[in-house]
């Protein structure tokens, strides 16, 4: 019997050296992977998706439908690319996942490849996370040496190989196509879609990109059952989510819900919020996705309900901020990253952000104008849609949301009444690059 609270992905992470693998077969790891094994590739793309599983990765795409693109028979090879660039500020949960229990993202990488019928995966990790890269390094040996990875895996007759990739660290590279650029050795830049990786992806040929957090589901599913993971979660959105919170709460971490879990809940969790901070503004997801306000401790925290209340599930990096932080300089520095990390290759997100992040410091200098607010939404009007990748729709979400609540922050900045962050010099410092 399982409720909101029980432990699924994150069932081994306290056990002493979950990351090993004797640790991971005696906690019942790969036994999934026999049972897959004994199965036909397509019963389990079936069965993933009557899970209703959905990516983890931020769009929440349906896994199975996903894999069921793969054209079968065509002769070419098929890749499985783990995506584990994780670059989004506030986004903290593949890391701990593949530190905690690397064995269940290679579990779910073995499965996945076998369902979709590919003999080489790759796992993309952020260059900076050296520890991680060493911990999945480290499992991807011990499954060769065990016999999980390789020639005739389990005497199955079904071989794969797992490559981990580093990459350099560009937000971009968590695109899935620039992550397929990078990976083959090009400049991380997104490739225009159609056609889509499911027919030209890794190498032109056949690839699913996937976050870790959703291969990692994967064996769960397998032993559990469609059932049993719908069992969990909302009817649209089932199953388990890790849920990082960070900021102004007195226990900041990974917390394991049902998806539909809601602030208030996660709060409590958290310990609440810190001595002498009140809720003032978040992000149920990371910087892309719109702020929220103490207004909407009460959603669910699934897919349709970030929607509903006009932001986005994201990857449920929760981002908590309180009445002593400032929604004009948290969208200040979030543009900032945006400016920083526009791969410059589609001229909204490229010239957009550079300026937003001029008008916004005029304002945070207290040179700013009524004209400005105009400026920075027409600004975020001619980025959102109109760029090549959705990193540029998602550099306008603090901006459009923290004007949508906090209008009044932005105005006493402009009418004096809050203090400069800025010395007007260092505005036309800036403003002189
Ligand atoms: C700028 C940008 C950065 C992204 N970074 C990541 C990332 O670090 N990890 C990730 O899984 N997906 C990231 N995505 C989403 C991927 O493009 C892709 O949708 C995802 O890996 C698909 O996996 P899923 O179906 O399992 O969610 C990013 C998207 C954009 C536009
Ligand atoms: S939206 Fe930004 S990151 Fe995406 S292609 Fe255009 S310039 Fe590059």
């Amino acid at each position: 019997m399982s409720n909101a609270l029980t432990p699924v992905l994150t069932k081994r992470w306290l056990s002493p050296d979950a990351w090993q693998l004797d640790t991971y077969e005696r906690l019942d790891g790969y036994t999934a992977l026999r049972k897959a094994l004994a199965a036909e590739p397509d019963e389990l793309i079936q069965l993933v998706k009557d899970s209703g599983l959905r990516g983890r990765g931020g769009a929440g795409f349906p896994t199975g439908l996903k894999w069921s693109f793969i054209p079968q028979g065509d002769g070419k090879p098929h890749y499985l690319v783990v995506n584990a660039d994780e670059g989004e500020p506030g986004t903290c949960k593949d890391v701990p996942l593949m530190m905690a229990d690397p064995h269940s993202l290679i579990e779910g990488i073995i499965i996945a490849s076998y369902a979709i019928r590919a003999n080489f995966a790759a796992i993309y990790i952020r260059g900076e996370v050296v520890h991680a890269i060493r911990r999945v390094q480290h499992a991807v040996r011990e499954a060769y040496a065990a016999g999980y990875l390789g020639k005739d895996i389990l005497g199955s007759g079904f071989d794969l190989d797992i490559v981990v990739h580093a990459g350099a660290g560009a937000y971009i590279c968590g695109e899935e196509t620039a992550l397929l650029d990078s990976l083959e050795g090009y400049r991380g830049q997104p490739r225009l879609k159609p056609p889509f990786p499911a027919t030209h992806g890794l190498y032109s040929s056949p690839t699913v990109v996937n976050n870790v957090e959703t291969i990692a589901s994967v064996p769960y599913i397998v032993l559990g059952g469609a059932d049993w993971w719908k069992s969990m979660g909302t009817e649209k959105s089932p199953g388990p989510k890790l849920y990082s919170i960070s900021g102004r709460v007195n226990n900041p971490g990974q917390y394991e819900c049902s998806l539909g879990t809601t602030l208030r809940q996660l709060l409590d969790l958290a310990g609440g919020m810190t001595d002498g901070h009140e809720l003032k503004f978040w992000t149920p997801g990371g910087s892309s996705t719109p702020m929220l306000t103490a207004d909407h401790l009460d959603i669910p925290l699934d897919f349709e309900g970030a929607a509903a209340a006009g932001s986005m599930l994201g990857t449920t990096a929760v981002m908590v901020f309180s009445h002593q932080d400032d929604p004009v300089y948290a969208a200040y520095r979030f543009t900032e990253f945006y400016a920083h990390e526009s791969c410059g290759k589609c001229t909204p997100c490229r010239e957009g952000n550079y300026w937003m992040v001029r008008t916004l410091r005029r304002i945070l200098s207290g040179a700013g104008t009524p004209a400005d607010l105009t400026t920075l939404l027409d600004t975020c009007d001619n980025i959102f849609g109109r760029s090549f990748c959705a990193l540029g729709d998602g550099a306008t979400s603090s901006i459009v949301s923290s004007v949508k609540y906090f209008k009044q922050d932005y105005l006493d900045y402009i009418e004096g009444r809050t203090p400069p962050v800025f010395s007007p010099e260092a505005h036309e410092l800036v403003g002189a690059h």
